[in-house]
């Protein structure tokens, strides 16, 4: 029995004859550039387990063969114009039919990097799992960001914050784990979808974890850099910004003192030589009792500069994440924790060197169901950005509950910040051609862990699939993303795979229903964030508050209460001013509004979350009869789990419906208009 699933890449053989056949034709012979082993057993691996089919190794000069090679390699240059290849970018890859001398045909798998490769191939394996013809293809895809990372919470004991799947796949009793051959696994599956860096630690640094950068543990990253560097992967390490007094035992972690430059100019210098490609850090600092440079009254970019000088030398970059805000009295009514990342970074636009990367969050809080998009976003033009999305799903069922975020995250890349006029979306801002920086990309908090489905929640998977899918080619759809997760992984049976990505589209619109509609979040139990608890954070330090007394709920953020809405560009901040131009779902981030206030379609405030509630709570049970009716096409043991978790989400579903509704029933004395049951 394997002690885990293979997801995508688990090749179930191909049951089309006709298409076999094409395939077969096409790949009667295969060339791969010699010491692409890699690349070779990835292709040799498909085509048998897909189609019982071994093609002949070896160039024979006519049709019917697959060439694998970069751009360098004769049997590719012979078949395709230099102009052509000129095209390719460090890490994109041509996949191409082409004339050979005796009329027939061949394909050319080429790029100009080993990386390149690798994803052309993988690229390449996924057309021929669902069926995609390759006659007259001719395909140069390039990833639309720089940096496609995925940020792993985990603890060396073993622990994942936020991690609702198991345990550490890299980590284990304060240890590397042994054998490497699931972390290989991994890195295949990510590479698949085009990811090309893996932080490896938890963003809080603490305990063995700060030994990371020594010796210590220096020759353990390196077992795991060696596997992922031949996937094209680069591997990252979270730091502690105190490290220089921690592990280094210096008075001071100052970044103006030349003793702490000179310490962590020596740590990089070491990491280096374990790992001569690793990518850098990323670095959590004066953040939720994490210390930073503000301890020492010096900003941000010095905090990050420092950190940042010392890994230039070696080409490495420093990730510096913007999740900065100060715990807070609830009596405080003015500070609004919104405000925070773009009140403290965006006067220092400019002064971040240029290997610094500022990772920004989404939203303003706290990876809710719904926010508004960052400002910060459109509010720095002289700093290199990344956006952080959260795909392990914290505040959003926690891998019980079925969540399909990728639309949330095009949403989000979509948005128009109006920073440099129309067009000025967050994707051309992390991309770096809107400000022409030199850096950008997307960081994704990893979903997985140790369980055998990798992701506790069987059809979670399609976040960690799209989430790498979307960071390589943003213009796919959020439908076309699905299709292809599905097909590739649960059934290829057409009218299932339609049953599935529908349940997949509506399954985040529906979460946002039975929970915390308009915009409002945060009503979830404290510390472990499942399930509802109305003032579960009311009361607390964390800025986090709705203040629903029995008028009226939700802070003002309007240029008349807090400002957040001020630090967006035009026409963000008026439309966002004015809760009747402020787009519905999110008038209660903006604004706090009576019970009675009448929404668009003429309902008032509280019968929309009555009713949005009722009928969040029938559409999961609707999920679930879904479900019910794909028995025949999905595995015994993924129909079964699934199956379980939707009836966890029933439950979950029926008491967010309860509590909230009570909560505001008891709150305000209106009653449900439809006479439904209150508590
Ligand atoms: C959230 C989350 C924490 C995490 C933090 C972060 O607050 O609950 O577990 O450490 O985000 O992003 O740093």
């Amino acid at each position: 029995m394997p002690r885990y699933a293979l997801c995508w890449l688990e090749y179930r053989p191909c049951d089309d004859r006709v298409y076999r056949e094409a395939v077969i034709n096409r790949i009667r012979t295969l060339w791969v550039q010699p010491g692409e082993d890699i690349v070779g057993s990835e292709i040799r691996d498909a085509l048998s387990r897909l189609f019982h089919h071994t093609p002949q190794e070896g160039s024979t000069g006519g049709g019917g063969a697959l060439y694998v090679g970069t751009s360098d390699q004769s049997p590719v240059a012979e078949r395709i114009s230099a102009a052509e290849l000129g095209k390719l970018g460090d890490e994109g890859f041509i996949l191409k039919e082409v004339g050979e001398r005796d009329g027939s045909s061949s394909l050319v798998l080429t790029a100009r990097t080993r990386r390149g490769l690798v994803y052309g191939v993988f690229s390449l394996v996924s057309m021929l799992q669902r069926g995609i013809s390759l006659d007259g293809i001719s395909l140069h895809e390039e990833p639309a960001f720089p940096l496609r990372i995925i940020d792993h919470w985990d603890n060396l004991d073993g622990t994942i914050e936020r991690g609702y799947a198991g345990k550490s796949i890299f980590f284990h009793r304060n240890k590397v784990v042994k054998g490497l051959h699931r972390i290989r696994d991994y890195a295949r599956l990510l590479a698949s979808v085009g990811i090309n860096g893996v932080v490896l630690n938890n963003v809080n640094v603490r305990n063995k974890a700060l030994r990371l950068i020594t010796e210590e543990y220096l020759p353990s990253v390196r077992r795991i850099a060696d596997v992922f560097r031949d996937y094209g992967i680069r591997v990252y390490l979270s730091v502690n910004f105190m490290s220089p007094v921690y592990v280094g035992g210096l008075p001071s972690a100052d970044p103006f003192d030349p003793s702490v430059k000179k310490w962590w100019a020596e740590v990089v210098a070491r990491i280096y030589e374990y790992v001569p490609d690793f990518g850098g850090f990323l670095v959590k600092a004066d953040s939720e009792f994490n210390p930073g440079p503000h301890s020492y009254g010096r900003s941000q970019a010095d905090g990050a500069n420092l950190l940042a000088e010392a890994l230039a030398p070696h080409g490495g970059l420093l990730i510096w994440r913007a999740f900065v805000y100060n715990i807070q009295d609830w009596r405080d009514r003015k500070t609004d924790r919104a405000r925070a990342a773009y009140d403290i970074f965006s006067p220092l636009d400019g002064r971040f060197a240029d290997n610094v990367l500022l990772q920004i969050k989404n939203g303003p809080m706290d990876f809710q169901v719904r926010e508004p998009v960052s400002p910060l976003f459109g509010g720095m033009e002289r700093t290199n950005q990344m956006v952080e999305f959260q795909i392990t799903q914290e505040y959003t069922g926690q891998q019980i509950d079925l969540c399909y975020l990728v639309p949330m995250w095009k949403e989000v890349l979509e948005f128009d910040t109006h920073a440099r006029g129309e067009g000025s979306t967050v994707r051309r801002v992390v991309d770096g051609s809107l400000f022409g920086r030199p850096h950008g990309g997307c960081a994704g908090v990893a979903n997985v862990g140790s369980d055998y489905n990798w992701t506790g929640h069987w059809l979670a998977q399609a976040n960690l699939y799209g989430y790498g899918r979307l960071t390589w080619n943003p213009d796919l759809s959020s439908e076309e993303i699905a299709r292809e997760w599905c097909l590739r992984t649960l059934t290829r049976d057409g009218e299932a795979v339609d049953r599935l990505v529908d349940m997949l589209l509506a399954s985040w619109p529906v979460y946002e229903k039975y929970t915390t509609p308009l915009g409002l979040g945060w009503m979830v139990n404290p510390g472990h964030h499942y399930g509802p608890s109305p003032e579960g954070y009311e009361y607390s330090f964390w800025g986090t508050y709705h203040r629903a007394d029995n008028h009226a709920i939700g802070v003002d953020r309007s240029s008349r209460g807090t400002g957040f809405a001020t630090q967006y560009r035009s026409p963000w901040r008026e439309l966002y001013d004015d809760p009747a131009t402020c787009p519905e779902e999110l008038v209660l981030f903006f604004h706090r509004l009576p019970y009675t206030y009448t929404l668009k379609d003429g309902r008032t405030l509280i019968q929309y979350y009555y009713d949005s509630h009722f009928e969040g709570v029938e559409e999961v049970k609707r999920l679930r009869e879904e479900w019910l009716k794909l028995r025949k096409h999905i595995s015994p043991r993924v129909f079964r789990e699934v199956l379980e978790r939707f009836d966890r989400q029933v439950k979950n579903a029926v008491e967010w419906r309860d509590v909230l509704n009570t909560y505001f029933y008891r709150k305000t004395g209106i009653p449900d208009e439809k006479g439904r049951t209150l508590y």
